[in-house]
């Protein structure tokens, strides 16, 4: 049974979207907590969505779409609040927005997560996401240092 639902972001959610990204287990991943509180309540191309969960919002969720017709794919992104990690919820919410985007047509999704963060990889792979490979310094740390990531992907019929 599935717990969780996504609703889009709006400005409204802002304080509490800072609060996911600033908690340190997040922003470790995530990076400087107001520029991409900013980032995902941009109008962009991107769609970010509340998670919730019990009445609350526990995390946010993103996709983006690559829409050049040879190379059409979506990618995800996202962040629980450490109060609910480990609850199955992360899991939840990713294939929730994967299974839409597969039903709108996409056939591809690619996730990047850090390649040392093996919480996100494990919970990917359960999904049914595969390693394609290390993406060479490619993300810069709040330190200021450039850290290795992973490319993941998922093909329509491999999601579980
Ligand atoms: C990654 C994240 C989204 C996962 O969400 P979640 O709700 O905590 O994940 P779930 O509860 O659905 O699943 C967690 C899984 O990771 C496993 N896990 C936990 N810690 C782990 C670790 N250190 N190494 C490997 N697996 C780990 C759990 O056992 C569980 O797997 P299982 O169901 O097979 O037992 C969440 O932890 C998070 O927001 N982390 C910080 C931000 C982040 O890393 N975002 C991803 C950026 S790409």
């Amino acid at each position: 049974m599935t717990r969780v639902t996504l609703r889009p972001l709006a400005e409204a959610d802002r304080s509490r979207v800072r609060e996911i990204l600033s908690a340190p287990e997040v922003s470790r991943w995530w990076g400087d907590p107001d520029e991409e509180t900013d980032g995902l309540l941009a109008e962009g191309e991107e769609q970010s969505y509340a998670i919730e969960y019990e009445g609350q919002t526990v995390g946010v969720i993103q996709s983006w779409e690559e829409l050049t017709p040879r190379y059409r794919h979506a990618g995800i992104d996202l962040a629980v609040h450490p109060d609910h990690h480990g609850l199955g919820l992360g899991t939840e919410a990713v294939r929730i927005l994967a299974q839409r985007l597969f039903d709108q047509g996409h056939h591809r999704i690619t996730i990047d997560p850090a390649a040392a963060n093996v919480r996100a990889i494990h919970v990917y792979e359960k999904l049914g996401f595969r390693r394609v490979g290390v993406l060479r310094d490619y993300e810069q740390g709040l330190d200021g240092t450039w850290h290795d990531g992973l490319l993941m992907d998922l093909l329509k019929g491999e999601l579980r």
